[in-house]
This record gives structure tokens, C-alpha cells and sequence, in this order.
């Protein structure tokens, strides 16, 4: 197993170019089973996620090919299989993005439910209720979820949950709804550009789609989708990443290829702690004061502070001078990175959904654990900074939503080796 050795204590400095965002580029590759002819997607992350899903894709009568530009050469040559197993699906959630493209085109699907996760429960009742909505009958059996139906009638349909809309299950049910018979609406939708980017993806194969990026979609049913060329939007979460390593490290950082009008919230809190973010036409440009401010962050959907930034931050935050408060609303367990920040000197004190951070004057290099994707970007966060060697033991899980985080990394002054056990 591979494992991150990392010398803390360097300034970075210089530029880094942002990849296409995992989970817009997740959801698209699903709906190319909907689609005729063949789709071309550019800006799809080498990761072990798509990778994942192109396996996935592949199991279903889809072929995949990498150009040599990059570019994701996707055709549908069989549409017998409906199954996406479990086997896979437990090691990707997103893999239930396939379950609305494959009712809608194929008339039915089975699919795996995913079962728990690092994070939380993750329940997908949502997505379940809104295929039913559009007609679906759904039954489960022995751990999946079989969908069928022999035609998709569109329907007005609440996404709302308990923490806010589901982002994926938008993402589902405005898939399914694309080939329904009459209009669709979501009320309550998921607001998140990753869903605007599947909603103008879908669009540029044919599809009827308003109000993507609004709590409103309406979506008026097609016959059917056709193939087009599409480039995937810049990857928001690996920008605030590389924003906030660029502050832990009081260093300088410009970042191409990234639309900070997506970061806006993100963007807020850094400055309040007194990082200094310019706007540049195709990026940012980011670095950070000596003295660094505590704030309070609480997660929220779109347009708020991003749960997938929330590790991240509180790494950043364990250096301020004071003591902070995240508060984590849309996974409330999300917090598997916080003992290990502890163990490299953080004090972080966790009260149910919420954390104190009593800053430090600095941490100290340890071997941590990486738990889930963004708890392990947090701790690789915090290993540029700490003092002495970090060893970051079960990388793959970094490797499932940040492209070369090292490479790109060490270009702009780190120090991180990629070893093998
Ligand atoms: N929820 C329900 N019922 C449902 C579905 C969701 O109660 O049927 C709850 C969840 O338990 C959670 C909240 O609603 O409390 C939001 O979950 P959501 O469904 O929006 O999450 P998701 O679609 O499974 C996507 C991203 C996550 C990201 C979340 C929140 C993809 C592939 N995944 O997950 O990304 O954290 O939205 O923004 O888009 C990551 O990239 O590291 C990651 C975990």
C-alpha cells in the first residue's frame, strides 16, 4: 500500500493548474448511457474514481477510450446489462448515479445499495422516492434496489431532506426525468454547479432542461439524447484545497483553470482569516499573512461553506491565533480527521457536530491515517506545515478525488515522496 512521507516546513510558491471536478464529471459519465452516438468529455480527472466508473460503464455495454489529448471517448455499443454490482458500487458511492440513466434508457435497473460510509449513513431514499415519482415500481432484493418501469411520466417532486437537498439524487432524478414523458419539476432541487454542469451537459446532447444552479429545475421529456463534445468545470474542491495550502504555508500560490464565483463563501472565511485572494481573469491568486484569525465556519449547501471543504479549513484553522468553531450540517459525523490532527498537536475539542479549535503555534510531523478523501487532504494540509516528517498512511483514498495532489504539490516547493509499504 502506498503512503505519503511528507517534510513540512516549505513556502509554496508558484502556479498550479486545476483539474476538471470529480463529482461534475461522476455524473456525466452516468448519463452517457441515455445518450446516442458517441460523447466526447474533455477535462475528466485521471482518478481512481472515474476510473472506477469507466469500469462500471464497461459492465454495462459501454465503451471507454482515453485520447491522447485527454479527452473521454464514451459509446454505448449494448444495452442488455442493468446491473451495477455491489462489488463496485460499495467502493464508489457515486456508482448510483447510473440507477436514473439506466431506468430511463433501458426501463429498468438494479442497483446496489451502497451500505455505510466514513462519513455518515448516507441514506438514498431520496433518489428512490423520486423514481417512483416518475412511475418507477422499486423493490429491494438481497441489497438492491430494483427499479423498473415501461414508461417514466414527468411529475412534480420535493428533493428536500433533512440536511438540506441531495446532490446526487438531483443529479439522478433530472437524468430520469430527461427521457419522461411531460415535464418535470424539482422543487427543492440541489443547487451545486456540478449539477448546473450536468443540467448544460445533458442540454448540449438535446436535453430540455431550465433552472439548473436554482432550487427550481423544470424539465421537459425528449425522445432521445445525442452524443456531443463537452469540457467539465474546474475542480472547486481541489481549488480551495490548493487555496488553503497555499495559506497553512504563508505561502503564494496562483491557480489556473478555476472559477473562483464558485468559491464564494470559501473565499469569504479565508480572507476573514486574513488570507489575501486576487482575482485574476482565469484564477487566483492566493497567499496568506503571517498572523492568521480565527473564524467560525458552518457547512451549508450551495452557495455556503462547501462539507467538502470542512476538513481543510479546520486544518487551517488549527494554526490561528484564537480559538475557532466549525460546525459540520450536512454529514454531522464527518469529522474521522479531527484525532488525527490531534495527534500532530492540533487541540480540537469535537461536541456533537461541532468543533473547537484552540489554535496552536505549530504542529508536529506524525504518522496519521487518511480516512476518507478530504480527511486525508487535511492531513497532507497539515503535514506541509508541521514540523518534521509526516507519514500518511491509506493514500488511496486521496487518489480517489485529487489528481497528482504530490506532483502538483511538490511543483510549487513541497516536499512529499509517494512510498510503498
Ligand atoms: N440525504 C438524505 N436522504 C437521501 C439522500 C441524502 O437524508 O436520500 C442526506 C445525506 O445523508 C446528507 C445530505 O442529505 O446529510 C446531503 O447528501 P447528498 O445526497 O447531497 O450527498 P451525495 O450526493 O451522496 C455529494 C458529493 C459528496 C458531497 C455531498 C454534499 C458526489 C459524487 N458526492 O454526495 O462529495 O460531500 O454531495 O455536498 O457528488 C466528496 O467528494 O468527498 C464527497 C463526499
Amino acid at each position: 500500500m502506498d503512503y505519503f512521507q511528507i517534510n513540512g516546513g516549505n513556502r509554496l510558491k508558484g502556479t498550479v493548474t486545476i483539474s476538471g471536478a470529480k463529482n461534475a464529471a461522476l455524473p456525466i459519465m452516468a448519463a452517457t448511457l441515455m445518450v446516442d452516438g458517441e460523447t466526447v468529455l474533455q477535462g475528466v480527472p485521471d482518478l481512481i474514481d472515474v476510473r472506477h466508473m469507466c469500469k462500471m460503464l464497461n459492465k454495462l455495454g459501454v465503451q471507454t477510450r482515453r485520447d491522447d489529448d485527454g479527452g473521454l471517448r464514451i459509446t454505448v455499443t449494448d444495452e442488455m446489462n442493468c446491473h451495477a454490482e455491489y462489488e463496485l458500487v460499495r467502493q464508489m458511492r457515486a456508482s448510483v448515479c447510473l440507477m436514473g440513466p439506466l431506468l430511463a434508457k433501458r426501463k429498468k435497473a438494479q442497483v446496489a445499495l451502497p451500505g455505510g460510509c466514513a462519513i455518515g449513513d448516507r441514506p438514498i431514499s431520496l433518489h428512490i422516492s423520486g423514481m417512483e415519482a416518475l412511475g418507477a415500481d422499486s423493490e429491494l432484493i438481497s441489497g438492491d434496489i430494483h427499479l423498473k418501469a415501461k414508461k417514466l411520466i414527468g411529475s412534480e417532486i420535493f428533493l428536500g431532506g433533512p440536511f438540506g437537498s441531495t446532490v446526487t439524487g438531483t443529479a439522478n432524478i433530472m437524468m430520469a426525468a430527461t427521457l419522461a414523458q411531460g415535464r418535470t419539476i424539482l422543487e427543492s432541487a440541489a443547487c451545486e454547479p456540478e449539477i448546473t454542469d450536468l443540467g448544460d451537459f445533458l442540454i448540449a446532447c438535446g436535453a430540455q432542461i431550465s433552472g439548473q444552479g436554482t432550487p427550481r429545475i423544470t424539465i421537459d421529456g425528449v425522445s432521445s439524447l445525442r452524443g456531443c463534445e463537452y469540457a467539465i468545470i474546474p475542480d472547486r474542491i481541489e481549488t480551495g484545497t490548493f487555496m488553503i495550502a497555499a495559506a497553512i504555508t504563508n505561502g503564494e500560490l496562483t491557480l489556473q483553470n478555476c472559477r473562483p464565483q464558485h468559491l464564494l463563501a470559501v473565499i469569504d472565511r479565508l480572507r476573514r482569516v486574513g488570507v489575501i485572494i486576487e482575482r485574476q481573469d482565469d484564477g487566483v491568486v492566493v497567499s496568506s499573512a503571517r498572523r492568521l484569525e480565527p473564524v467560525e465556519v458552518s457547512t451549508q449547501p450551495y452557495p455556503g461553506f462547501p462539507t467538502d471543504l470542512q476538513a481543510q479549513i479546520s486544518a487551517l484553522l488549527c494554526l490561528a491565533d484564537g480559538n475557532s468553531m466549525v460546525t459540520e450540517k450536512i454529514f454531522p459525523d464527518r469529522f474521522l480527521h479531527v484525532a488525527e490532527l490531534n495527534r500532530m498537536g492540533a487541540r480540537i475539542r469535537k461536541e456533537s457536530a461541532t468543533v473547537m479549535i484552540e489554535g496552536v503555534k505549530r504542529l508536529v510531523g506524525a504518522p496519521v491515517m487518511a480516512s476518507d478523501l478530504r480527511a486525508s487532504a487535511a492531513l497532507v494540509l497539515a503535514g506541509l506545515v508541521a514540523k518534521g516528517q509526516t507519514q500518511l498512511d491509506r493514500i488511496y483514498h486521496i487518489d480517489r478525488g485529487y489528481e497528482q495532489i504530490e506532483k502538483k504539490l511538490n511543483a510549487v516547493g513541497a516536499d512529499i515522496a509517494r512510498l510503498s509499504e
